[in-house]
């Protein structure tokens, strides 16, 4: 498999909700003649904003209901005393339905007992980019004006979560500082850069905007690397309401140090409880009150369901070297292997790094090293070196969970050198 494009995601604090198990039936629901689905726009007429609300409930989840007023609410199977949540899609090129949203609605149906409302703003975020932007304003308020009717049956302001993709994220936080930051719960899936990313916080999703705010980013504004797809955030989070397997992630103040294995527990400012992507309350933190702000990162495979076994990676050098020294190392297990170098500084005893591997740990069998030689290729290196190799799965809270190799490695430059692997399953 090759290496898994990454992931970094920025989440920030506040409060809130609850997650149920789900797995998702892929079979295609059938159209049904009474149920509304999304407007399909087109680049010409498409840049006025014409909203709709689409409700989808428990009962029938793949047919969408146009909710309007209080009394489309009360005749919809609308159930005030469930939680709400409300998903707003971003910029639409061509007008047309967001692919995802039908997968994304079931989805979020069978993970959770609550009233799903997908909001159809296919008119007005088509045409080019910048008309959609200018219509956030007005669509932020239409919204808000429909969460007040559902406030007035019963609904509490935090059992209201928003969704929203993109622009639409953006969206989520002006309808969030609407209700001055009372409402439960917004996710960011990736929210969109462009005109956003010097934007001030009344303009923006930010961590003043809900009880929780947490924001997934796949995707960056800085080409420097290519990483994965914008839409990527949208898969992995249907991928964790699928509930298949822990997207984890760690707190750390930049991805390069994460990699350098710099941030490798739960400790600081987590007291032990890394937040999860998907429907747990406050993404699995539990402490009170939550920390302001925190950036996590993790590492994704390429394809779902995503999840990673982050692994720390030590050599201990026997003898200190006058330059850097360089250590490829991977981990075999019988179909998949990952890599990652450790870097070890000139007069220093000890370098490490981190594998994110497709499977658990226990299931590696074999660790390969190779000594990157730093001479002039065509003159052979017959340097060696000595040391002790160590692992440890992440969250790494305690030391003691680290698993060294019972030999010392011995290591020529440029040579590969296998040795047998056996951890224990957690
Ligand atoms: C609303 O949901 C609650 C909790 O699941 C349930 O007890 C109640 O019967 C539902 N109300 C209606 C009208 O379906
Ligand atoms: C590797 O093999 C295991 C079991 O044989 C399988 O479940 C898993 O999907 C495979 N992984 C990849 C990435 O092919």
């Amino acid at each position: 498999m090759p290496p898994g494009p990454w992931k970094s995601c920025f989440w920030v604090g506040g409060l809130l909700l609850w997650l149920s198990v789900g797995s998702s039936g892929d079979a295609p629901p059938t159209p049904q003649p009474n149920c509304a689905d999304f407007q399909s726009a087109n680049l010409f007429e498409g840049t006025d904003l014409k909203v709709q609300f689409l409700l989808f409930v428990p009962s029938n989840p793949s047919c969408g209901q146009l909710v309007e007023g209080s009394s489309d609410l009360q005749n919809s199977g609308f159930n005030a005393t469930l939680g709400t949540k409300l998903i707003i899609h971003g910029f639409r090129v061509l007008g047309t339905k967001p692919s995802w949203i039908d997968k994304f609605i079931r989805t979020l149906l069978l993970a959770t007992n609550a009233n799903v409302i997908a909001v159809d703003w296919i008119y007005g975020s088509t045409g080019v980019y910048f008309s959609a932007v200018k219509n956030v304003i007005k669509l932020s308020l239409e919204i808000s004006l429909f969460l007040n009717k559902l406030l007035v049956l019963g609904v509490s302001e935090s059992s209201i979560h928003i969704i929203g993709v993109s622009l639409g994220a953006h969206v989520g936080g002006m309808v969030g500082q609407l209700f001055g930051g009372q409402l439960g719960q917004i996710t960011g899936l990736d929210p969109a850069g462009p005109e956003y990313t010097r934007a001030s916080v009344e303009e923006r999703l930010d961590a003043g905007d809900a009880l929780f705010v947490e924001a997934i980013h796949t995707d960056t504004d800085s080409y420097s690397y290519l990483i994965c797809d914008h839409m990527r955030a949208v898969h992995l989070y249907i991928s964790a309401l699928e509930n298949s397997c822990p997207l984890m992630a760690f707190p750390c103040a930049s991805y390069k140090a994460f990699l350098a294995g710099r941030c490798l527990d739960c400790f600081n400012p987590f007291l032990l409880s890394c937040p999860r992507i998907g429907l747990v309350e406050q993404g699995g933190v539990k402490i009170e009150p939550l920390p302001k702000e925190v950036k996590v990162y993790l590492l994704t495979t390429s394809s779902a369901p995503y999840c990673m076994h982050h692994s720390l990676v030590e050599f201990h050098l026997k003898e200190l070297r006058n330059k850097d020294t360089n250590i490829e190392v991977t981990f075999l297990s019988s179909n998949v292997t990952s890599s990652s170098k450790i870097t070890i500084p000139k007069q220093q005893r000890y370098g490490k790094g981190i594998i994110a591997h497709a499977t658990p740990q226990c299931q590696i069998n074999q660790v390969k090293f190779k000594f990157q030689s730093s001479n002039r290729v065509w003159k052979k290196d017959r340097t060696t070196i000595i040391g002790k190799f160590c692992t440890a799965l992440l969250p790494v809270n305690d030391r003691e969970k680290m698993v060294c190799l019972p030999e010392p490695v011995n290591l020529q430059a440029s040579v590969t050198v296998s040795r047998d692997l056996n951890l224990a399953c957690v």
